[in-house]
């Protein structure tokens, strides 16, 4: 089946939010239900950022325009460092298909054109957070584990 990449617009932030949710829902279900409010917060977050163009969806479709999947790249601010002249790198999150469309490449069409668009705006790297799931896809596709380390309090 083929699919094509729509760049989302604030028209699309209720599927931006419901695939963000079933994201989390899939990765980690042992949560339970989110935090109250988590929903709205979303919502906001995600619209603010859209507005601002600090976060890129991209939205896969089917040729009859069924919503397959999406991701999205988040300009994420960061101080100076002495690599780069940019004060953002990209951070691939939110990245979700639709169980009916999985195993399809739905999701690796998503993340090289998130690639693609980074590249062609001149940005060094992208920063992301594997899931069990999302691993095996963001190393074929050239991502390595980095310096990241995490404490849980
Ligand atoms: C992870 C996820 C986005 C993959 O979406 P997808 O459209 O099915 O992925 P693709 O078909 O593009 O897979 C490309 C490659 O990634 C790897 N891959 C994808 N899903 C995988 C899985 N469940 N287990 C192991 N490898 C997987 C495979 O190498 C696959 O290539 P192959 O099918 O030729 O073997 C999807 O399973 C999902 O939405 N999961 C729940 C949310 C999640 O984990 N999101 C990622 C957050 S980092």
């Amino acid at each position: 089946m083929d699919f094509s990449i729509y760049r989302a617009t604030m028209e699309d932030i209720e599927l931006l939010v419901r695939h963000r949710l079933s994201m989390w829902r899939d990765i980690h279900p042992e949560f339970g239900d989110p935090v109250p409010g988590t929903e709205e917060r979303t919502r906001m977050w995600i619209k603010e950022k859209l507005s601002a163009c600090r976060l890129i969806g991209f939205i896969a479709k089917t040729r009859d325009g069924q919503v397959a999947g999406s991701g999205c790249i988040w300009l994420r601010e960061q101080p100076p460092l002495p690599m780069t002249s940019h004060l953002e790198t990209p951070y691939l999150m939110s990245m979700f298909t639709e169980e009916a469309f999985r195993r399809r490449g739905v999701a690796k069409l998503i993340a090289e054109t998130a690639v693609v668009w980074c590249r062609s705006r001149g940005y060094e790297r992208i920063n992301l957070d594997a899931s069990e799931s999302g691993k095996l896809l963001y190393e074929k596709l050239g991502f390595k584990a980095g310096y990241s380390m995490r404490l849980l309090l």
